[in-house]
């Protein structure tokens, strides 16, 4: 489903063009120049589209590194990383994702391959991320676009059965079950100490819009206070629940779209359904920190 365009007037005098993308979720977003400094109004406006669409496409933006910052700071503060580039270096907090080894050539055998499995970013921190925002650069010909999953859906759609079973529970998320679950190279022992376990409610509640939501993904190993292996048998069930067809929007990036989504409720991970040997994929990710979840 395509909506029809919305405009937005914005206290400021300025105007955005607000477009559903999907019935699952998405909006473009057209008429915003983001490397502009940022009025309230525009924020607000910016806000109010990003908590109903829960993911916003501002199409055709020419942003530098430090635009993006500055754009992505008006939302929160920006988080580090625990993941590390190949040489070792801890990754600045406007960074690179792409598909290149280390000769700067594409390649079909990324560094990490965490990407391509559904999580939300950073819920393996106490403190989570709120939103993340991507700026496509070099994309390929075609292909190599990025799935998101509406967790508030894949919650409504659950039974009352099993909803009142998943009331108090508890999953536990870490770096460490991450690297494991996603068959990447195994957390070091300076990670594990950097990111210890952490347990969020498998049902939370977003804290701007009050509805309840799945809060899983690949980050997970069980829930507390179950057996482990019925746990992961679980939360195993709920990702799959959550990940069907009906709860699932597919974005094929324009180069220049900035995408910012709600870690909070929703879902995403990358789709190789491109020639990754052959043709460069190149992004630019910030990631702004949410509050403890409840
Ligand atoms: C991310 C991410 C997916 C992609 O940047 O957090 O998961 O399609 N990216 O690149
Ligand atoms: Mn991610």
């Amino acid at each position: 489903m395509d909506g029809a365009v919305q405009t937005v007037n914005c206290d400021d005098g300025t105007t955005m063009q607000v477009r559903r993308l999907s019935d699952v979720m998405g909006a473009e977003v057209t008429g915003v120049d983001l490397s502009k400094p940022l009025t309230p109004a525009l924020k607000n406006a910016i806000m109010a589209a990003f908590l109903e669409h829960h993911l916003l496409a501002f199409r055709g933006q020419d942003l530098s590194p430090e635009a993006q910052h500055a754009f992505t700071k008006h939302f929160g503060d920006i988080e580090g990383h625990v993941a590390r580039l190949p040489d070792g270096e801890k990754l600045p907090l406007v960074h690179v994702v792409n598909n290149l080894g280390p000769d700067g050539k594409p390649t079909a055998q990324p560094h990490s391959t965490g990407n391509y499995f559904w999580h939300t970013d950073k819920s393996y921190h106490d403190v989570p991320s709120l939103a993340t925002l991507l700026h496509a650069l070099e994309l390929p010909p075609k292909g190599g676009d990025t799935l998101f999953c509406n967790t508030y859906r894949a919650y409504e759609s659950l039974s009352d059965a099993r909803k009142t079973q998943l009331a108090n529970l508890r999953a536990v998320h870490s770096w460490e079950a991450s690297r494991r679950n996603t068959g990447n190279q195994p957390a070091s022992e300076q990670q594990k100490r950097e990111r210890p376990p952490v347990s969020h409610p498998v049902v939370r509640t977003h804290p701007d819009t009050g509805r309840k939501l799945l809060y899983i993904g690949i980050h997970t190993s069980h829930i507390e206070g179950m057996p482990e292996a019925d746990g992961k048998a679980l939360l195993d069930e709920l990702l799959e629940h959550a990940a069907q067809d009906a709860h699932v929007y597919r974005h094929e990036w324009h180069e220049g779209d900035l995408c910012m989504w709600d870690n909070r409720c929703l879902l995403h991970r990358a789709d190789d359904n491109y020639d990754m040997g052959q043709h460069r994929r190149v992004l630019h990710r910030t990631v702004v920190r949410g509050t403890v979840p409840y």
